[in-house]
């Protein structure tokens, strides 16, 4: 099978480099020529684990080609959608300035009777406008439109395209969905679920599904306040509600609050399509209120357990990614959170292992360090915003050699209270009872 993707970014590469390595050969074209030139010297935009090497190993066989020239849709079965749909500044609505670009310059190249399919998460009827549009531009073509919204995670996207737990197919159009299913062929062997459902209805899913997670992080968080006031432990309660096969384990890890380049930004663009609408997602409202005041909220932590005052004082914060195994920073809790600490009048210094050049523009005063010990020393806090696998295993007894004050928040909880009871740390979580 001949795809193209458009889009050189998180989803378009993993999407690309994983449909190269099913054994189609994959055309990946984005606008930005400097992006394609490092890609085709085996440079990546991004970090995600095991993705380097199977690019490198595509290109290498032959099925995977990066270029800046968008006439080469016209050689694909099926051409793929994988630009950004960022936050539109001012309202939160998706902005599909670039799809819709990118559907106005693809559609006089395309096949007559290619498959144009979205992966972007894209508001409910993107796809109808698409299709509205290819069918001005081309009357006489039997252009299908299709909805395959992706569900990777970032840090395990890979491993998350290769082992979903479904494959989402949006069309009612048979032609669509049985090249689809070829195309994902290789997973179907892999008994991984293929769910077809209307193209309206699979853009919504994937919303839908986001919209689930973030609820869940956000109880969790919640019930972890509760836990502190109430003295109860909410890795406890974690468990012990996760047990229950209804609700699940997954995604109960109490924190900072939910960051990313999804989750935050499409709860804002699905309220704002119940909006349009004429209907209230309260409950999905509510989540994404209670999320971003909880991200500045962190900052209090560190002012309680450094007895009510950061100002004049270093504190080193370990992660500014999003989550691990990334560089991704957009919408990171560590963000508004070290913010706060400066403006609180904190002397921040930081550490993560992925995410510092990207930090860097939203937090110019921040002092970047090497590594954590680094980032600790001489700090009278230190906070862990991010679990990267490093963070998980420090060396207490050094690092207290080199604070000026052996304090920790843990805002991801990947301590023991009683290792750092006995290590003589004062020791914050988060909804668990700390050592004082
Ligand atoms: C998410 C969805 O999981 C994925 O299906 C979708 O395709 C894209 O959005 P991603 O943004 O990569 O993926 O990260 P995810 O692992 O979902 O984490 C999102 C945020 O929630 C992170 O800030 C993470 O730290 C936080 N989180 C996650 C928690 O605080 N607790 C949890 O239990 C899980």
């Amino acid at each position: 099978m001949r795809v193209s993707m458009i889009g050189a970014g998180y989803v378009g590469l993993v999407s690309s480099a994983c449909f190269a390595d099913f054994g189609h050969h994959v055309t990946c074209i984005d606008k930005d020529a400097r992006r394609i030139a490092a890609l085709n010297n085996g440079e990546l935009p991004i970090y995600e684990p095991g993705l380097a090497d199977m690019v490198a190993a595509d290109l290498r066989q032959g099925r995977l080609e990066f270029t800046a020239d968008a006439a080469r849709v016209g050689e694909a079965d099926v051409v793929f959608l994988a630009v950004g749909t960022p936050s539109r500044r001012g309202d939160g609505h998706a902005d599909l300035s670039h799809i819709f670009a990118a559907v106005r310059e693809i559609a006089p190249l395309l096949s007559a009777t290619a498959i144009v399919v979205t992966k972007s998460t894209v508001p409910v009827g993107t796809g109808d406008e698409i299709a509205r549009m290819l069918r001005e531009e081309r009357p006489d073509a039997e252009i299908a439109v299709a909805s395959n919204p992706e569900f990777m995670r970032e840090g395990a996207a890979v491993y998350d395209f290769k082992h979903p737990d479904r494959i989402l197919i949006g069309s009612d159009d048979l032609r669509a969905r049985t090249i689809l299913a070829e195309i994902y062929r290789p997973l179907y062997l892999n008994a991984a679920p293929m769910l077809y459902v209307s193209r309206r209805t699979a853009e919504l899913i994937k919303y839908a599904a986001n919209a689930f997670l973030a609820a869940k992080i956000s109880l969790i968080n919640e019930i972890a306040d509760l836990c502190e006031c109430v003295g109860a432990d909410v890795q406890d309660v974690a468990r012990g509600i996760g047990l229950d096969n209804r609700i699940g384990g997954k995604f109960l890890h109490p924190g900072p609050g939910f960051g990313g380049s999804c989750l935050p930004k499409d709860a804002l663009a699905l309220i704002k399509t119940a909006h349009e609408h004429g209907t209230r997602l309260r409950i999905v409202e509510t989540i994404a209120a209670v999320n971003e005041e909880r991200k500045r909220a962190m900052a209090r932590k560190v002012v309680a357990a450094l007895d009510g005052s950061v100002r004049g004082k270093t504190v080193a914060v370990l992660g500014l990614a999003f989550k691990p195994n990334t560089d991704d920073t957009r919408d990171s809790p560590a963000i508004p959170l070290i913010k706060e600490l400066q403006d609180l009048g904190a002397d921040v210094r930081a550490y993560d292992p992925a995410g510092m050049e990207q930090a860097k523009s939203q937090l110019p005063e921040v002092t970047y360090c090497g590594g954590a010990y680094a980032a600790a020393e001489g700090a009278e806090a230190l906070v862990i915003a991010t679990e990267w696998e490093p963070f998980r295993a420090l060396d207490l007894a050094r690092l207290k050699s080199v604070m000026a004050r052996p304090v920790i928040v843990d805002l991801r909880n990947i301590y023991r209270v009683e290792e750092m009871c006995r290590a003589g740390f004062r020791y914050v979580a988060v909804g668990r009872a700390g050592v004082a």
